[in-house]
């Protein structure tokens, strides 16, 4: 707890380029609730070398999202806005971690197995031990409250495990976390296939809405959207895509499911879609025309990135030094 406040922990990959499902999904609550807590929104880029990345590539990416997040209205005076790897501590606990962590626990992670399935060639000890770098990420500020997405209870579970039984060892260490999961459930699906997620990784580009696409790619992705059969705008299982198509026009209006049925009635899909584009748009323009703005602002970001990377290896090096301690690492000398 600082200043009064609750800690709040998240933190987002720099791979691939960010959807309007991670907009709606993850950043826009992250803006909604940021002032409530003492925050630390980390772009996770130590994360994504589990996976073979184009080092060029990785760092631009990795610079957008973190300018992405201030776009959002992340004012990064009040949260704590930095690179994962500007931070030696996450490394530093994540060892320290590993040694708490059962490969029989880590053997059981989803993602992991759907990873080495995915990249056969490259199972590497990192994506292995992603988990415990993730609960490093999270412990290390001692958290109290981590928004995550539904595909990442499991490791939220896994490091409130680890928190505990470091605790059970060595006294009240850390803050158990809790999950917090967003209110209205804006699961964005693919404009594609209502079955799957909204993805940054999809091979077909028309199924997501990319942060950056421009106006006339949004509209003419919304156009192309999978629709039903009823011909109406109508808020059930039975319409998939209409329903996505209902829960994306809600997020970016206020309006309920049940105002747009009302609104839309009698009209077809045609002028339905047509309508979700220009909302998407009204949410985007704005949001792109500050990331413009930040981006030609080299020397701002810059500060920003220093100053934030200094204030979190403050915050993490409390932690870090007692849980060295615990496990008898040998004083420093000053
Ligand atoms: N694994 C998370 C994801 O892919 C990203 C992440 C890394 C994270 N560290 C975190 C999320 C800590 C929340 C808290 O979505």
């Amino acid at each position: 707890m600082l200043d009064g406040k609750k800690t709040l922990f998240s933190g987002m990959q720099a791979t691939g380029n960010l959807t309007l499902g991670n907009y709606l999904g993850a950043l826009k609550n992250w803006v909604t609730i940021s002032d409530e807590y003492q925050t630390f929104f980390s772009v996770v880029d130590m994360h994504s070398i589990t996976v073979r990345q184009d080092p060029a590539e990785l760092r631009r990416r990795a610079r957008t999202l973190l300018t992405l997040y201030i776009a959002a209205g992340l004012d990064p005076e009040k949260n704590c806005i930095y690179y994962q790897s500007h931070v030696s501590g996450h490394a530093e606990l994540a060892w320290i971690l590993n040694c708490f962590t059962y490969m029989g626990e880590l053997n059981r992670m989803t993602q992991f197995k759907d990873k080495a399935a995915k990249h056969a060639d490259n199972i590497n000890a990192g994506l292995f031990t992603y988990p415990v770098l993730m609960a490093a990420d999270i412990l290390l500020y001692q958290a109290d409250v981590v928004p995550v997405g539904i595909d990442q209870m499991q490791h939220l579970e896994l490091t409130r495990d680890i928190a505990i039984r470091f605790n059970n060892l060595y006294g009240e260490v850390f803050t158990v976390p809790e999950a917090y999961i967003g209110k209205a459930g804006a699961k964005i699906m693919s404009l594609q296939d209502p079955a799957k997620k909204m993805s940054k990784s999809d091979e077909n580009p028309n199924g997501s809405i990319y942060l950056m696409d421009d106006p006339d790619t949004i509209i003419r992705k919304f156009k192309r959207a999978v629709t039903d059969s009823e011909a109406c705008v109508r808020y059930c299982e039975e319409q998939p895509g209409i329903r996505n198509l209902i829960d994306i026009y809600c997020a970016c209006t206020g309006k309920t499911p049940q105002e747009t049925e009302k609104e839309f009635e009698g009209k077809g899909y045609g002028d339905f879609k047509m309508a979700v584009g220009e909302a998407v748009l009204s949410v985007l323009k704005p949001l792109q025309e500050r990331f413009a703005d930040l981006s030609k602002n080299k020397d701002y970001l810059d500060r920003v990135i220093k100053e934030n990377a200094q204030k979190a290896q403050y915050f993490s090096n409390k932690t870090l030094r007692k849980v060295q301690k615990k496990v008898g690492f040998p004083d420093r000398i000053r």
